[in-house]
């Protein structure tokens, strides 16, 4: 008998549910038996004890379904080992709820800041599997996260839809893409998309680059540009800045965001009709894309079987489209970034797309 934890945690995204079915699928074809707690809401769940048995008709029909059917909450990482409002020592009593229980391992299903705490509680000595999860694609150790392909889909569809109003009215259009701190998203959904200009935080733009890139366009006789602007897009200007000088810089930044500044600075100064249209969260939403229903369904499977086979301290990614896993401490607190000099960006832009650099 494997007694098993589960939580998800950080942002939603799509296929939580998928991946979290593939476990249980797994573990319920092997001759094993399998008890499955869920704990609510992230590692809040587990600090605070707030856990269900579940059964298989709480995993029946929810390959398909979006967000996370045990719910999820950010828990900041840098915070976990303060003392909550009453005192209570958090990583403690996540120690000892897995312990009361008698748990076998904790699955947990989470991004960056997820993987950092669930590298901690291995340290602690708790049996931890891990599925790499988010629409950013950041996730180091792993070529992709789920989630992602899913969001692709869908800011590529923000921008298929923007092509309308943009080439019917001759207006530059700013779509703000998210991915945090990088641009794997807004530079897929970009390509797909087919936006004129990518910008994203591994390649800080200059503006008149920019600007630059947009009159090109209308040399050649097209009368509106698309930009796919990644949400965490930074300057040239900006990026040559010390964390220091940047935190007072933008005490008086009085923009929503990066994208809205890009947005009127183009407008000023080229005197043409700019708009931005944000899809936000909408990215995160809806049912999983077949890709990510297929690839979350494997990554839950190969952690049933690390689990059966008793492997603890791994997360379950992809690398060359095999599925692989790779030790926690390999992959907690690192960023994967787009590289500058990739093949794809060398590709993008003998199609012609400028990344403002
Ligand atoms: O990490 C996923 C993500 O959607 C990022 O792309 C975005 O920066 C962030 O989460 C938004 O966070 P929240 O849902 O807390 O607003």
């Amino acid at each position: 008998m494997k007694k098993i934890g589960m939580l998800t945690s950080g942002g939603d995204c799509q296929a939580l549910n998928a991946a979290m079915r593939g476990v249980v699928k797994c573990l319920s074809n092997s001759t094993e038996n399998a008890e499955i707690y869920g704990f609510y809401d992230g590692y809040r769940g587990l600090i605070y004890g707030d856990y269900r048995m579940l059964t298989h008709a709480d995993f029946s029909g929810i390959l398909t379904k979006g967000g996370t059917i045990l719910g999820t909450s950010r828990t900041p990482f840098k915070s976990i080992r303060e003392l909550d409002e009453n005192g209570l020592d958090k990583v403690e009593a996540m120690k000892r709820n897995y312990r009361n229980l008698g748990l076998d391992c904790m699955v947990i299903l989470g991004g960056n800041g997820t993987h950092k705490t669930a590298n901690l509680l291995r340290e602690e000595g708790l049996n931890i599997i891990t599925l790499p999860k988010t629409i950013d694609n950041d996730l180091y150790g792993t070529d992709m996260t789920f989630g992602f392909q899913s969001a692709v889909d869908i800011a590529t569809n923000a921008i298929d839809l923007i092509h309308t109003t943009a080439s019917s009215h001759g207006r530059i259009f700013l779509v703000e893409v998210m991915g945090h701190k990088v641009g794997w998203l807004t530079l897929n959904a970009g390509m797909a998309g087919g936006a004129d200009i990518i910008l994203i935080p591994e390649i800080p733009y200059d503006t008149d680059k920019v600007i630059k890139a947009i009159y090109d366009r209308q040399a050649r006789g097209s009368k509106f540009t698309i930009l796919a602007v990644a949400e965490g897009a930074v300057s040239k200007e900006r990026a040559a800045m010390s964390k220091h000088d940047l935190k007072e810089e933008m005490k008086n930044f009085r923009y929503p965001s990066v994208t809205y500044e890009i947005a009127d600075i183009i407008e000023k100064r080229t005197g043409l009709e700019t708009r931005v249209a944000v899809p936000g969260h909408m990215q995160r939403g809806g049912s999983p894309c077949a890709y990510d229903r297929v690839f979350a369904s494997r990554l839950g499977s190969e952690a049933g079987r690390l689990i059966l086979e008793g492997e603890y301290g791994f997360m379950v990614g992809i690398r060359n489209r095999e599925i692989v896993k790779v030790p926690l401490e390999d992959v907690a607190g690192k960023l994967k970034m787009i590289d500058p000099d990739a093949s794809i960006i060398k590709e993008a832009k003998m199609l012609g797309i400028s990344f403002g650099d």
